[in-house]
C-alpha cells in the first residue's frame, strides 16, 4: 500500500492530481465521463468580476506535441460562479475546489477573492496573474514583480483562505516574481501558465488564432515547467503547485521530485477526457516502480 496523500496549507488532498483552470470548466461535462471526486481537487475556470464572452475565433491552433489557446477568459462572471455553478458543482462533487480568480487591476482581483473567499467549496483561492490572452490584465501584471507583490498584497488583506499565485512562464526570471508573491504574503505559488506562442496559416498567409498569439501548452513545454517548478520551489518556502505539459503519471512524480506539492493537468484533458483518471489510477503502479512508499518524501527530492 502506498501513499498518495499530499498536503496543501493545510488541505489533505487524497493524490497530488487537479485538473488546471481553464481545461475543466466548472466540472460538470467531466461527472459524465467520471466520478470526478476521485481527484485531489481542481481548479475552476479563471473567473473575473464581469461575464466575459472571450476573444474571437479562431482560438486554437495545434502544434506537435501541444496546442495554442486565445480564449481570452471566458466565464460567467462571479456573481454567477457563487450562485450557479458552485451549487451546481456541490450535487457532483463532494470536495473543495481551487477558484482561479483574473483581472484587469488590483481593485478588480480584490472585489472577486473578497466574494469567493466567503465560499465554504471553496479551499484555495488560485490568482492568475498570468493570462496570455488579455490586454491590461493577466499577464500584465505577473510580468512584473512590484505587480506581483502589490496584488498579492491586497488580496490576502481581504482573504482568510489561503492564497496561491499562479505565474506566467514569459519573464526573464521567474525565481523574483515567485520571490515577490512569497513577500506579498502568498500561501503558495502555481506554476507555469501558458508559453507565449504563435501559428501562420501557409494558406491564408495569416496567423492562425484571430488574437494572432495566444498560450502554448501540452507535453512539449514540459522540460521548461519542471525547470521552472524546481527553480522556484527551490528558492522560496512556500507549496508549489507544478503544471505545464503533465500528462502521465511518471510526469507527476517528476514535477514532484523537482520540488511541487500537487500537479495539475491542463491540455491533457482536452485530448483524453480520462486523462486525471487515469493519471490516478496509474500513479500507485508507478510509484512502487520506482520504490516510492510515500509521495511526500519524493518532493524536492531532485
Ligand atoms: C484564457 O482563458 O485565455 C486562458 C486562461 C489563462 O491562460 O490563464
Amino acid at each position: 500500500m502506498v501513499n498518495t496523500k499530499v498536503t496543501l496549507s493545510g488541505w489533505e488532498l487524497d493524490n497530488p492530481v487537479i485538473p488546471a483552470s481553464g481545461t475543466f470548466n466548472f466540472g460538470k461535462e467531466f461527472a459524465d465521463f467520471y466520478d470526478i471526486n476521485m481527484l485531489g481537487t481542481f481548479s475552476f475556470k479563471g473567473t473575473t468580476r464581469e461575464p466575459r464572452f472571450g476573444n474571437p475565433t479562431p482560438r486554437i491552433a495545434e502544434t506537435p506535441m501541444g496546442m495554442i489557446n486565445s480564449v481570452g477568459l471566458q466565464n460567467p462572471g462571479i456573481h454567477a460562479v457563487i450562485e450557479h455553478e458552485l451549487p451546481e458543482l456541490k450535487k457532483i462533487f463532494n470536495k473543495k475546489v481551487i477558484a482561479n480568480i483574473s483581472g484587469y487591476s488590483v481593485e478588480e482581483y480584490v472585489y472577486c477573492c473578497q466574494l469567493i473567499d466567503k465560499e465554504d467549496q471553496v479551499g484555495i483561492i488560485e490568482v492568475n496573474v498570468s493570462c496570455p490572452n488579455v490586454h491590461g490584465g493577466g499577464m500584465a501584471f505577473g510580468t512584473d514583480p512590484k505587480n506581483v507583490y502589490e496584488v498579492t498584497k491586497a488580496v490576502k488583506a481581504v482573504t482568510t483562505k489561503p492564497v496561491y499565485v499562479k505565474l506566467s512562464p514569459n519573464v526573464t526570471d521567474i525565481v523574483e516574481i515567485a520571490k515577490a508573491a512569497e513577500a506579498g504574503g502568498a500561501d503558495g505559488i502555481s506554476l507555469i501558465n501558458t508559453l507565449l506562442g504563435m501559428r501562420i496559416d501557409l494558406k491564408t498567409k495569416k496567423p492562425v488564432i484571430a488574437n494572432k498569439m495566444g498560450g502554448f501548452s501540452g507535453p512539449a513545454i514540459f522540460p521548461v515547467a519542471l525547470r521552472m517548478v524546481y527553480q522556484v520551489a527551490h528558492a522560496v518556502n512556500i507549496p508549489v503547485i507544478g503544471m505545464g505539459g503533465v500528462s502521465s503519471a511518471e510526469d507527476v512524480i517528476e514535477m514532484m521530485m523537482a520540488g511541487a506539492t500537487a500537479v495539475q493537468v491542463g491540455a491533457a484533458n482536452l485530448v483524453n477526457p480520462y486523462a486525471c483518471k487515469e493519471i490516478i489510477e496509474n500513479l500507485p503502479k508507478v510509484m512502487e516502480k520506482y520504490g516510492i512508499k510515500d509521495l511526500n518524501d519524493i518532493i524536492g527530492i531532485a
